[in-house]
């Protein structure tokens, strides 16, 4: 048979082994031909029938990432819900037809399996998944605003229960190799040296496929079925409301009601897949989801890559930038004025790691590639080297000349300053053009944008080496100009300084965060003001809006020293990490308006100016670095679409 995207081979043990290798790609996704032939694959196994099926990625990079998102968002820009229900019925219909073969089937998952990429694992008898860092399975649809369709809201929860099933589905995490196999979601975890001797194992031995408990039966398939649908849906509605975020409630409907078959809700505005993409939110996520793979593409083609990199300032910033390029596998030297001073940054990498890393021995290797360094010596062997010191000119000028004597020449010298121009920095170097911003958010493990700045002085070559090295970290570069604020803070300030002002006349700080939250943001804007810093927000606000009136109560909180969630008290009282909120009451008429509208205009200015250099990288900036409200699809995409509205 003649194939494009698979590749069959049969062998002693009366195995058909079925390579997944999607042509012209460097990832498996399952686009409509890649289906189609799949479908192709059937009917000839059904003619011919094979004793075993193994389905593995010939790729590398993976096992399946998933369904083709493009189609999706080529269907967005037609909004042809015709093309979008038959997509997914096309696919649903395909894994149904392999998980009814009478041969067995096996996934041996090498690496990611994710939506439609695990929606075919769980369509197969068994699934054996190869325990390596890369290993991912999980079913992230909610997060593009659709549902896993492919049969993913009918299997899993048949697989492990489906109280745990739910936490995959709504909230779209992963899990790793190992903790699939804990779960049941796959019938062992191997290292990649036996992983083809297990999958034939496993079809030889052929057990029985894998039953839940008598009580997971129950909360699955029995009269507990609509008790765990309600208490699914009350976590959800902890976290994302109804008219936002409509999909993980569809998921528990599609779940409850028709046992997750697409075909059964056509006309059911609760989890038909028409209802789902037609509503706004489906089409703003996954242009999201095409935004971070824009800022990611920045980076193709650069070549450059950092073996070691050397971070000066170990506080707050540089000791969890010198950690998060540790976790990536990156050498880092870390320098401060003596050893007390690395110490707790060093203990802050350690509980890192520990929480992320799990295994003794990877925790070990993170460690030992991150060294303390009293003498800064490291700088002179660098790839790349990371300013985070004190928010000082003078101080950073003489930093800077003194690197520039002992770094490589070829050594991308970079400031993390967040509000110091950086061609003012540049003048204490001989080559002023090597000086570009590596402008990182706090805190920096959870924060996936990373601004790269180009000050008048920078050379763009050194830009380009430093989006590289941000895309080697597993960020997201947002090129942007040298000018106050750059982009995060530039529209973050005149929205976090008029929720301010409102405070001062005397609304309370409940009801403007609630405000904000009608309007999707993730927090308010006086808790995010807590939860950055007081003092760091004045300071912002100093840089981008000089001649505005500063706040009154945020200058009294400023003057007793309370600064927000890291003393325990700013405008909220903090408490075990939690700010102690009254219950909000009613949003006056036109206050959420009066809050996102600076913020707009602000970003349309600065667009103007060319902070950023396309609208697509504003909206990405303002979601991955604000929280702007994603299932709006960002500040400009927003305007547009009220505009047309
Ligand atoms: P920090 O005060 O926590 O840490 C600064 C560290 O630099 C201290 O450990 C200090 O001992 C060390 N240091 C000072 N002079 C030094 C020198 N000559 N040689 C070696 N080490 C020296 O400051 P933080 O908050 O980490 O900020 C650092 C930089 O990052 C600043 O430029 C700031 O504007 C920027 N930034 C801060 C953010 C935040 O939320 N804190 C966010 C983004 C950027």
């Amino acid at each position: 048979m003649n194939l494009t995207h698979f590749k069959l081979r049969a062998d002693d043990s009366q195995i058909t082994w079925v390579g997944i290798d999607v042509a012209g790609e460097s990832v498996n996704t399952m686009g409509t031909p890649v289906l189609d032939e799949l479908n192709s694959l059937l009917d000839h196994f059904e003619k011919e029938p094979p004793k075993s099926v193994v389905f593995y990625s010939e790729k590398t990079s993976g096992f399946i990432a998933g369904a083709n998102v493009n189609e999706f968002v080529e269907i967005g820009k037609t909004n042809d819900l015709n093309a979008a229900e038959a997509l997914v019925k096309r696919g649903y219909d395909v894994y149904e037809r392999l998980a009814n073969t009478k041969y067995p089937t096996l996934a041996l998952i090498n690496g990611f399996a994710l939506g439609g990429g695990l929606e075919l694992a769980l369509a197969c008898r068994y699934r054996v998944a190869v325990d390596m860092p890369s290993t991912k399975l999980g079913l992230p649809e909610v997060m593009l605003g659709i549902l896993p369709g492919w049969g993913g809201v009918k299997r899993l929860p048949q697989l492990i229960g489906a109280p745990a099933a739910m936490d995959y589905l709504l909230a779209g995490k992963t899990a790793s190799a190992k903790t699939a196999k804990k779960l049941g979601l796959v019938d062992e975890a191997v290292p990649p040296r036996i992983m083809w001797n297990t999958a034939i194992g496993v079809l030889k031995a052929q057990p029985p496929v894998r039953k839940l408990s008598f009580a997971q039966n129950m909360l699955t398939n029995g009269f507990l079925r609509s008790f765990v649908a309600s208490q699914a849906k009350k976590t959800v509605a902890k976290k994302a409301r109804r008219e936002h975020y409509p999909s993980p409630y569809a998921i528990i409907d599609l779940w409850q009601k028709y046992n997750g078959d697409v075909h059964k809700p056509s006309a059911d505005e609760a989890c038909s897949v028409r209802s789902l993409i037609s509503h706004p939110t489906a089409m703003n996520l996954i242009r999201v989801f095409g935004l971070r793979e824009q800022l990611k593409a920045q980076a193709k083609g650069i070549d450059f890559k950092a073996q070691h990199v050397h971070v000066i300032g170990a506080g707050v910033m540089g000791g969890d930038i010198a950690a998060w390029c540790a976790l990536r596998g990156i050498r880092v030297t870390l320098q401060d004025l003596d050893a007390a001073r690395i110490a707790p940054a060093i203990k802050r990498a350690a509980e890192m790691y520990k929480k992320r890393l799990r295994d003794e021995r990877r925790i070990r290797d993170a460690m030992d590639l991150l060294q303390p360094d009293t003498t800064g010596d490291g700088a002179t062997k660098a790839d790349v080297i990371i300013e985070a010191i004190v928010e000082n000119l003078s101080v950073k000028q003489k930093v800077f000349a003194e690197l520039e004597a002992k770094a490589r020449p070829d050594a991308v010298l970079a400031t993390n300053t967040s509000s110091i121009p950086l061609e003012q920095i540049a003048t204490a170097l001989k080559e002023p053009s090597r000086l570009v911003g590596i402008h990182f958010f706090n805190p920096v493990a959870q924060m996936m944008l990373v601004e790269v700045i180009s000050g008048a002085q920078t050379d763009p070559e050194v830009a380009r080496k430093a989006t590289a090295f941000v895309d080697q970290i597993d960020k997201l570069p947002l090129a942007c100009k040298s000018a106050p604020g750059f982009w995060v803070n530039r529209i973050l300030a005149p929205y976090l300084g008029e929720a301010m002002r409102c405070l001062d006349e005397g609304i309370a700080a409940e009801i403007i965060d609630e405000a904000a939250l009608a309007f999707g943001m993730p927090m308010g804007p006086i808790e995010l003001a807590d939860v950055v810093g007081l003092d760091v927000c004045a300071a912002v606000g100093q840089t981008v809006t000089p001649d505005a009136k500063a706040p009154q109560k945020l200058q009294s909180l400023l003057e007793a020293k309370s600064l927000g969630k890291k003393t325990g008290k700013g405008f909220y009282t903090w408490v075990n990490g939690k700010a102690q909120k009254n219950s909000a009451g009613a949003v006056p008429t036109g206050l959420t308006d009066r809050l996102i509208q600076p913020m707009l205009n602000e970003a349309n200015k600065a667009l103007a100016e060319g902070v950023v250099t396309n609208p697509d990288h504003a909206d990405a900036g303002a979601i991955f670095g604000c929280g702007f409200a994603p299932f709006r699809g960002g500040p400009i995409n927003f305007q547009r679409a009220t505009r047309h509205a």
